[in-house]
């Protein structure tokens, strides 16, 4: 592997998964370069963020990707990109391709995508074009010829686990629990800043050039019906499992408008049909976090849960 430390820059990094990556870029010794929108410093949460960071010793420059100026400044100093901009944004990533593929210095660029594998997933008749405008950024970066490394880390913690994936819940159920389809279907689920860790192991290593990066820790690639085993067992109570069937969850994201219904429509993907583990990982276009970089200690779903209790 690579010895050399590549200088990295992260865009995003005063949002949730960007604040972690920008921290494990500084603590795995990265010279880390923030790109900071004018806005952020006013919110006292971001000021944060932002001072802890420059703490740490990372470089902070004033910019967005509205401003093409700022970027080309920004990216000619580094040769990592990493961008976490919300989903919804993903498509001005266009002139940060534009950018680097201009300023020439960049061997490695990690789009925003953290999620499920947009070239795998079996629903996009009923995304909203979610994943295909990450599909899009991924044709555009490989036509340019940027080395790229994807990150497929399929669901944050974070997102639906801390209720046990029940729409519309913020703890997870003591009584009576939905279960979705035949409840035997596994998803992955993986912590904001062990995702942070394994991207940044990634972003220098030859063995991710223009691959992606899956993430499925054994530990963290569980059913519905095991994540209510595994959560009666904290509790020390069987709770009342209420079966969802698959057409059954149709009809109700169909009769939910849009955005409300994306949540389900994020469970069908990984809890009916499979989208994060129905198919294996082929070694020509892509590798397993865990088991490149066996060292980094990552929490387990069965920890998650238990600081639930
Ligand atoms: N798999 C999952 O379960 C899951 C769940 C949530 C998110 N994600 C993925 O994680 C990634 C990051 O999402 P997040 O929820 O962490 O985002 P977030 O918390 O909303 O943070 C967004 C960041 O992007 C910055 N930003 C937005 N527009 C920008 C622009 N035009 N120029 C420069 N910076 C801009 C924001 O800057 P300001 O502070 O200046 O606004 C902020 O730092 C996305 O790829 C998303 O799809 C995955």
């Amino acid at each position: 592997m690579d010895e050399k430390k590549s200088k990295v820059l992260i865009i995003g990094a005063t949002g949730n998964l960007g604040y972690h990556l920008a921290q494990f870029s500084l603590k795995f010794s990265h010279p880390t370069f923030v790109l900071v929108r004018d806005s952020a410093p006013n919110d006292p949460v971001k000021a944060q963020k932002l001072q802890s960071l420059s703490n740490c010793g990372a470089t902070l420059i004033k910019g967005s990707l509205e401003d093409e100026k700022s970027l080309v400044g920004a990216v000619k100093q580094v040769e990592v990109v990493i961008c976490s901009i919300p989903s919804k944004h993903v498509l001005e990533q266009m002139v940060l391709i534009r950018v680097i593929k201009e300023a020439g210095c960049i061997k490695r660029f990690i789009p925003s995508e953290f999620g499920a594998d947009p070239d795998r997933i079996q629903i996009s008749d009923m995304d909203y074009n979610f994943y295909l405008r990450k599909a899009e950024i991924r044709r555009l970066v490989e036509a340019e010829g940027i080395p790229y490394t994807y990150i497929s880390c399929n669901f944050l913690t974070s997102y639906l686990l801390p209720s046990l994936v029940q729409p519309g819940l913020k703890t997870p159920p003591r009584d009576k629990i939905r279960v979705f389809g035949d409840g035997n279907v596994k998803a992955v689920f993986v912590k904001e800043q062990d995702v942070a860790a394994f991207t940044i192991c990634s972003m220098d290593d030859p063995r991710t050039l223009n691959k992606v990066l899956y993430l499925r820790p054994p530990g963290n690639v569980y059913s519905m019906n095991e994540l209510v085993e595994i959560w009666e067992s904290k509790i020390g109570k069987k709770l009342e499992k209420i079966y969802v069937p698959e057409d059954e969850l149709l009809m109700k994201i169909k009769e939910t408008p849009y955005p409300d219904n994306m949540q389900m429509i994020f469970i069908y993907s990984a809890f009916v049909k499979g989208d994060h583990t129905y198919f294996d990982i082929d070694s020509h276009s892509g590798a397993e976090g865990t088991q490149l970089y066996p060292n980094v200690k990552y929490a387990t779903i069965s920890e998650f849960l238990e600081t639930l209790l």
